[in-house]
């Protein structure tokens, strides 16, 4: 039999003082929220008759996953940044913003303030001798087609072993990081390395909560971009490289049709040859449109801690 508490008066008033209705100190939407929280949390503990021993499974889970700085990792693997993006996306449809390169979720791995180059960069630091050399580039424009000038084209990727700089202490700082500034044809490119897609680490909280779902925790080969320009809307979005065995089946749910793209291996190229790789290159081709926007607040990513956002940067 299930034993049903949860409508009680003695419960709804145990409710009502841990959301601190009883006093006039506090914020009046975090007590609003914090009551729907635990008011859900109560009552699956009930339709799911929640044993002690599970309970407290979860709450040592909460306290190891905190440890381990796992949570920004767990949020995404949980469909909360996709899902945040849908939200996002219907608001800009309803504000007649929507348009352009479609956004996809930032991940936990950008830091700020990466070297800022002029019309191209090189991302690599050649240290990578596996690694395969990449040239990237495309054009950024407005929704008509029109190049934007000096438009700012933040790059992050992984290295050919799947890790990042900065949380990856064995690579040089910035490596496969740049800011480059488009020339006055909307142009901005940069060699680099293809990168390998992540995969959670094996031993941590988001894998482990995965394990018990049947999931994996592997994103295919993906390259991250955050794009602005002075007038547009900022962008956050990534392009996956097509043919990786997760391209279709990211464990962040990042995917969209339009950002999947061809890598063309090829045995020689012109633009490989004039950023000094004068045999086989891979080479991707991107553009992107940004939405034209007055609001102030929409040119800018949206606030969140990142790594060394707002340390002094040169
Ligand atoms: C996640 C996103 C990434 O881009 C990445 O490289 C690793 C993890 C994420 O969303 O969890
Ligand atoms: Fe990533």
């Amino acid at each position: 039999m299930t034993i049903q508490t949860t409508h009680t008066a003695e419960v709804q008033e145990l409710l009502n003082k841990v959301a601190g209705f009883h006093v006039e100190a506090g914020n009046e939407r975090v007590k609003k929220i914090v009551h729907r929280f635990m008011s859900d949390v109560f009552q699956l503990i009930e339709d799911f008759d929640v044993t002690p021993e599970e309970f407290w499974s979860a709450v040592y889970y909460v306290g190891e996953l905190g440890k381990n700085g796992e949570a920004s990792l767990l949020a995404p693997g949980l469909g909360m940044d996709k899902y945040l993006d849908i939200r996002m996306d219907a608001q800009d449809e309803a504000a007649g913003l929507a348009g352009g390169t479609p956004r996809t979720i930032e991940g936990p791995l950008y830091v700020a303030g990466a070297p800022l180059a002029d019309g191209f960069a090189r991302m690599d630091d050649g240290t990578d001798e596996t690694a395969e050399p990449m040239l990237i580039k495309g054009l950024v424009t407005d929704e008509d087609g029109k190049p934007l000038a000096n438009a700012i084209v933040d790059i992050w990727h992984a290295d050919s072993k799947g890790n990042y700089s900065y949380f990856d202490k064995s690579q040089s700082d910035f490596n496969l990081r740049r800011r480059i500034k488009t020339d006055e044809h909307g142009r901005y490119a940069a060699r680099s390395i293809i990168p390998s897609g992540y995969g959670c680490p094996p031993e941590g909280s988001t894998q482990a909560l995965l394990n018990q779902l049947g999931r994996h925790g592997q994103r295919p080969a993906h390259i991250h971009f955050f794009i602005s320009a002075p007038g547009h809307k900022h962008l956050t979005t990534q392009i996956n490289l097509a043919g990786d065995e997760f391209t279709y089946d990211d464990f962040a749910f990042a995917t969209r049709d339009e950002l999947v793209v061809e890598a063309r291996a090829v045995e020689h190229s012109a633009d490989g040859e004039k950023h000094g790789v004068s045999g086989p290159i891979t080479e991707v081709e991107f553009n992107f449109q940004l939405v034209s926007t007055d609001k102030a607040e929409l040119q800018a990513r949206h606030e969140r801690k990142r790594a060394l956002e707002n340390a002094a940067v040169a």
